[in-house]
């Protein structure tokens, strides 16, 4: 190929312009804040490749990237249209979804199709419906705890994920009371139902005895939903203008991530041969790819990270800009990946 002229003026034209625009620019490029948990080492590696992969295990499946779309919202056509948005992003960047509350397809058969997201998913994502432990406390008592596999195979998921959440439905004006041991709840359903089984908080955390027992049932996995991002206790008291009068200090006590992970750790040595769950869904105020790289590193076990109210925000928006979003968060964590290493284990 010639390089005529134009080109060359081309080419000199583009640079003294970026030149001069980087000279514009340089005031407002001063930082002062540092981020101290990693080690960034730019003499170590090249950069990495596109299309490169960082495949996670989850059950029986593998994500692509170890970012999980915590369980949100279902079962209203708005509730639909987000989860649709959603799974086509899982989908699209293989990674992997936990739905919100399945509940009322369990109470109501006309509203099945509302969690039918494994179309929209394909057959690689894993995919876990969610149902809370009061509702599991009530299906064994009643002897109908086999309708949550029959709807799990409907639905062609990969197991269930089951939320204890104490506080929240204490919170809740309409909230269920929780009447077992939830322990003993999830025990007993383990007997009697054989799925993949995820447990979650929704945004209060697990501290140390919850930790020690659930590392010791075989779990697929733990999520933490920790506290330090959306709090679902607060969430509720926003809603109940008498209870959230005297009931908000609440909302300050569990754990946060950093916290459960370095609990974990802990907890890992402590139990050795008597851990039965093996990876742990980080979330809870994951606000992004940093975030989510350090913990996964700091974690002695197979961890993935998972986002809620970050995914929504953008998905509220629009598919591009949930795409771009998660786009830009697995550029970030592959950058990460390439050049920190995180400064305490
Ligand atoms: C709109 C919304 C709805 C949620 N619904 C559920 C739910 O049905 N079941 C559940 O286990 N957690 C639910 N959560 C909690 C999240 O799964 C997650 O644990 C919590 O939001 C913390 O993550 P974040 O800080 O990234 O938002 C919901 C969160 C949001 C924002």
């Amino acid at each position: 190929m010639n390089i005529t002229k134009t080109d060359i003026e081309t080419v000199r034209g583009e640079t003294e312009s970026r030149k001069d625009r980087q000279v514009d620019l340089a005031p407002e490029a001063q930082n002062k804040a540092i981020d101290t948990r990693f080690y960034y080492e730019p003499m170590m590696a090249a950069h990495p490749p596109h299309h490169i992969q960082w495949p996670v295990k989850l059950g029986d499946k593998f994500l692509k990237f170890p970012l999980w779309v915590s369980s949100m919202t279902g079962g209203t056509p708005r509730a639909n249209e987000l989860n649709h948005r959603l799974a086509k992003a899982v989908c699209r960047f293989g990674l992997g979804m936990g739905i919100g509350s399945a509940r009322i397809a369990l109470e109501d058969p006309d509203r099945v199709n509302d969690f039918d997201l494994r179309p929209v998913l394909g057959n690689e994502a894993p995919f876990f419906l969610n149902f809370g432990i009061a509702q599991i406390e009530r299906l064994l008592r009643s002897g109908s705890v086999q309708s949550v596999k029959y709807l799990v195979k409907r639905l062609d998921a990969d197991g269930i994920i089951i939320h204890v959440n104490p506080l929240q439905e204490w919170m809740q004006p309409e909230g269920d009371r929780i009447l077992s041991v939830p322990a003993d709840t999830i025990m007993h359903f383990m007997e009697e139902v054989t799925l993949p089984l995820i447990v979650k908080e929704v945004g209060q955390g697990f501290g140390y005895e919850s930790m020690k027992k659930l590392l010791q049932l075989p779990l697929t996995a733990i999520e933490f939903a920790a506290n330090g991002g959306t709090n679902f206790s607060k969430l509720e008291l926003i809603r109940n203008r008498v209870k959230s009068k005297y009931l908000m200090p609440f909302i300050e006590v569990g754990h946060s991530a950093e916290e459960m992970v370095d609990l974990s750790n802990s907890l890992l040595s402590e139990l050795g041969d008597k851990v039965q769950c093996h990876t742990l869904i980080i979330s809870g105020g994951i606000k992004n790819f940093l975030d989510g790289y350090y913990y996964i590193q700091k974690s002695n076990t197979n961890a993935l990270y998972g986002q809620a109210s970050e995914l929504l925000k953008h998905a509220k928006v629009s598919q591009e800009e949930l795409d771009e979003y998660i786009q830009y968060q697995i550029e970030g964590l592959m950058l990460a990946r390439t050049f920190l290493t995180v400064k305490e284990k």
